[in-house]
């Protein structure tokens, strides 16, 4: 089962893949596992998850006293004496949130710092990710934070592929271009781009030019109706047929290569 992490630049899609991939996989009958890994986390909306459930979400980032109970050490506590390897296999099933036939997990934040800082709720986060790619039985896919900084944090160490999303557009190829670089460095297998937001054959080949030799899964074309969607705080998945046929294709092309 693949253990996918979806990067790239600000606003280019990668909640929205990240959204209709899990509830693909939910559907098509595959254990899946969605991770919310971006500080500023809005999976939820994207599987379409109502607010008032959304809002009851803890992150594990944030969940003090099950970290303590866990670590031995009270979060935050820096230098203290904690377990380096606590118990983590009983989470998912304990704190995600069902959706759909999708789990949803939010990781929230740590280590904003970025120094890589051993504090309990860091080895807690490290010892779960660590735990999640290698549980066999699930599908993961795991939404991330925007940019290349946090990848220094290593959340996406050992995933079997980082699929990095890219609009037409050179600032965002840059982007896609550097998370490649770092992504080897953090054991990710697979590298792979998603076109997104595109409108037509030219753009369509400029993402493919500029992007390789970096293999391209597909695309997801601009879509009114998904950006209709989002302004109504709907799912985007079901809510347009082309653009769900295009992730099942870019599916079933990460599922043959990954
Ligand atoms: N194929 C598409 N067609 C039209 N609009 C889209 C498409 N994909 C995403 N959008 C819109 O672009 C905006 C950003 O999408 P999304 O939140 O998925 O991006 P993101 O990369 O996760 O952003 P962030 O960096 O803030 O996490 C949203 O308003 C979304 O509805
Ligand atoms: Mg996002």
């Amino acid at each position: 089962m693949p253990k996918v992490a979806i990067s790239g630049k600000g606003g280019v899609g990668k909640t929205t893949l990240a959204g209709m991939l899990a509830r693909q996989y939910a559907a098509a009958g595959v254990p899946v596992l969605a991770i919310d890994a971006d500080p500023d986390a809005n999976l939820a909306s994207a599987l379409g998850v109502p607010a008032e459930a959304a809002g009851t979400l803890v992150p594990i980032a944030e969940m003090k006293e099950m970290i303590e109970e866990r670590t031995g050490a009270k979060p935050g506590s820096m230098g203290a004496y904690f377990r380096l390897n606590p118990k983590v296999d009983d989470l998912p099933e304990r704190y995600a949130l069902k959706h759909e036939g999708v789990r949803l997990m939010v990781m929230g934040t740590v280590d904003r710092g970025g120094g890589g800082c051993a504090c309990p709720e860091n080895v807690l986060l490290k010892a779960l990710m660590t735990h999640l790619v290698f549980r066999k039985e699930d599908t993961v896919i795991m939404d991330m934070e925007a940019g290349v900084e946090h990848l220094g944090r290593g959340t996406a160490s050992n995933m079997d592929a980082m699929i990095v999303v890219v609009e037409p557009g050179q600032r965002s190829v840059q982007t896609a271009l550097q998370v490649a670089r770092l992504a080897r460095d953090l054991g990710v297998n697979r590298c792979f781009v998603v076109g997104s937001k595109v409108r037509g054959d030219r753009e369509r080949e400029f993402i493919r030019t500029q992007v390789a030799p970096l293999p391209v899964l597909g695309f997801m074309s601009y879509s009114a109706a998904v950006a209709e969607a989002d302004l109504e705080g709907r799912s985007p998945y079901g809510s347009d047929a082309q653009l769900e046929a295009e992730v099942q294709e870019i599916r079933h092309r990460l599922e043959a290569l990954a």
